[in-house]
């Protein structure tokens, strides 16, 4: 059993060189157990033939919006409900845009439109076409709009050798993808039952004397909403908080820190995890001696504090020596240049997710119930709509499941 036993896979086959791949990509999704039907755009079958293509499905091609046979017999409507997912492999540039613009001038947009079904897109394209702001503007519009993304990776590309951004995923991480898509909540729950999810949350207080201390305005409920959500899904969650005034989660082994040193700590004790999730607001720095006594003001004179650097615990973990977790996600909260300082911070700390969030005055995501949230991993950035921060963080522990199923499925 796989989670692809018995589900019915609506293969939407665009035209980009990368079509061929689709017919590997039937096969691997038929060995799972998927039962797969096909669309073709009329450009695709100038790179496979529907008879190939029909030879792997087992069924015939669909490739006419106005073909009266095809619509007596299925119809559109039915072949965009009649599935449990539409995977649309390759995604060409010109797909996704017409996609994005609500398009339905051919049998396969027309699906897409009619579809109620999870859609799951594998781009290709040469990486020019990719970078380009008109295909990034149409990407964050089908982000938001509820379609998942695969790929697309680095590499060569066949038609012209430029290498870049922009070659399809291989099929076997399509059909991996696939997979963790439908995985029900239950197999979700089999991911992360018993995985050790380590997480840090809230700011930290810097103690300048006995009474005063450095602190910032994080509440820490995006982490503490991460942990509830983890622990909800059956993983065993420590949760290292800063000083905020929340509840232990229900089912969550809570440690309270002050400072970024005993965060620091509480955090190494904690390891090994599975997977890291630090979402504190960490002091970045410390008065460099707290005061044993309370200090005192001295009339007409300006006060100073010396200040030193505190560790970078994400940074740490990410590059631990020996108890790296599979999975680490970072947080990054900016006022300006929000994806490049976010996409270089996932570099410079080596975390392989970055949920980056932008925290200038006015969006109210400081200590608020919500946020918009871009999640930043090495395949680019996908853009989340604004939602509850109780939402990101149910989305956020799916998301960390499926790379985990998806890495586990690769491995086998
Ligand atoms: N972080 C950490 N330890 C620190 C500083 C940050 O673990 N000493 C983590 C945060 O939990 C978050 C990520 O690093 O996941 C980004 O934190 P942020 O404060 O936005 O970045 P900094 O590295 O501090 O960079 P800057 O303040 O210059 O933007």
């Amino acid at each position: 059993m796989t989670g692809l036993t018995g589900k019915r896979i609506l293969l939407v086959v665009s035209g980009g060189i990368a079509a061929y791949k689709a017919l590997e990509l039937i096969r691997r999704l038929r060995e799972r157990g998927a039962s797969v039907r096909a669309v073709m755009t009329a450009a695709a079958q100038a790179f496979v033939t529907p008879l190939s293509v029909g030879a792997l499905t087992g069924g015939r091609v669909f490739t006419d919006l106005l073909d009266r046979e095809d619509e007596h017999d299925v119809g559109h409507i039915r072949l965009a409900r009649e599935c449990d997912l539409v995977l649309i492999a390759p995604a060409t540039a010109d797909l996704l845009a017409r996609m994005a613009q609500g398009l339905a001038g051919d049998l396969a947009t027309t699906v897409l439109l009619a579809t109620d079904r999870p859609v799951l897109a594998a781009p290709a394209m040469n990486p020019r076409m990719w970078a380009h702001p008109a295909t990034q503007r149409n990407l964050a519009t089908l982000h938001a709009d509820g379609v998942h993304f695969v790929g697309p990776e680095v590499g060569e590309m066949a038609e012209s050798g430029e290498a870049g951004l922009g070659r399809m995923a291989e099929p076997a991480d399509i059909a991996a993808a696939a997979e963790a898509l439908l995985t029900p909540r239950a197999i979700m729950a089999a991911t992360l039952a018993g995985q050790h999810v380590l997480v840090t949350a809230g700011p930290t207080h810097e103690p300048i004397d006995p009474v005063r201390y450095i602190a910032n305005r994080s509440s820490g409920r995006q982490g503490f909403a991460v942990a509830e959500a983890a622990a909800a899904a059956g993983a065993r969650v420590t949760l290292v908080a800063g000083p905020v005034a929340l509840a232990d989660p229900p089912g969550v082994r809570t440690v309270r820190v002050e400072t970024a040193a005993e965060m620091l700590a509480a955090v190494e004790a904690a390891l090994p995890a599975d997977v890291a999730v630090m979402a504190a607001a960490v002091g970045d720095w410390r008065p460099q001696e707290a005061a044993p006594g309370k200090l005192k003001k001295k009339a007409g004179e300006a006060a100073r504090l010396d200040l030193t650097t505190n560790p970078d615990i994400l940074a740490a973990v990410a590059q631990h020596a020996t108890k790296r977790p599979r999975l680490v996600v970072g947080f990054a909260a900016e006022t300006d240049d929000l994806l490049a300082n976010a996409e270089a911070k996932r570099a410079a700390k080596g975390c392989d997710m970055i949920v980056a969030n932008d925290v200038s005055p006015g969006t109210g995501v400081m200590g608020g119930a919500r946020n918009t949230v871009h999640l930043v991993t090495a395949a680019g950035v996908e853009s989340w709509p604004s939602m509850l921060k109780t939402a990101v963080a149910e989305r956020l522990v799916a998301r960390i499941a499926e790379t985990l199923a998806r890495s586990r499925a690769a491995a086998e």
